[in-house]
């Protein structure tokens, strides 16, 4: 299995999913290689819930990266879950286009994408200035 899937499977342990039960593992690789990993943390309030590739991509950032190749998302459902439309636009703002999404769908199998195929056309830095 890809190690960038093994990894965000394996975070999903750390999920914490009281209320939907739904276990979401992320992980963003560098370009030199480096894995920053993250999982869902719901809040009784349902609206404060951070969601595994934000919490990934908070991991990275702090840590001072803003260069990355690949990420996998992966549910405890094993159901090819892809980042929701929020996670996109947050990936958007730190990954190019180019990005590729590694989804995973279980038994070994992936369904990859890239970023820009998943959101194109929407606002970035670029359309600020
Ligand atoms: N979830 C993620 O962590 N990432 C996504 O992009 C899809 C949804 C989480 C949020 C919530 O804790 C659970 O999955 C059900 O929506
Ligand atoms: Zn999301």
């Amino acid at each position: 299995m890809d190690d960038l899937i093994e990894a965000a499977r394996d975070v999903q342990d750390r999920a914490h999913v009281p209320y939907s039960e739904y276990r979401v593992g992320a992980a963003l690789e560098t370009k030199d290689g480096e894995v920053f990993v993250g999982c869902n943390l719901e809040n009784a309030n349902f609206s404060n819930s951070l969601h595994a590739e934000e919490v990934a991509i908070a991991e990275a950032v702090k840590k001072g990266h803003r260069d990355f190749a690949r990420l996998a998302v992966s549910s405890d459902r094993r159901d090819g879950v892809t980042p929701c439309g929020m996670c996109r636009q947050t990936l958007t703002e730190f990954c190019d286009d180019e990005l590729v999404v590694v989804c995973d769908e279980g038994d070994g199998d992936v369904t990859e994408y890239t970023l820009g195929e998943l959101l194109p056309n929407t606002i970035t830095q670029e359309t600020l200035e």
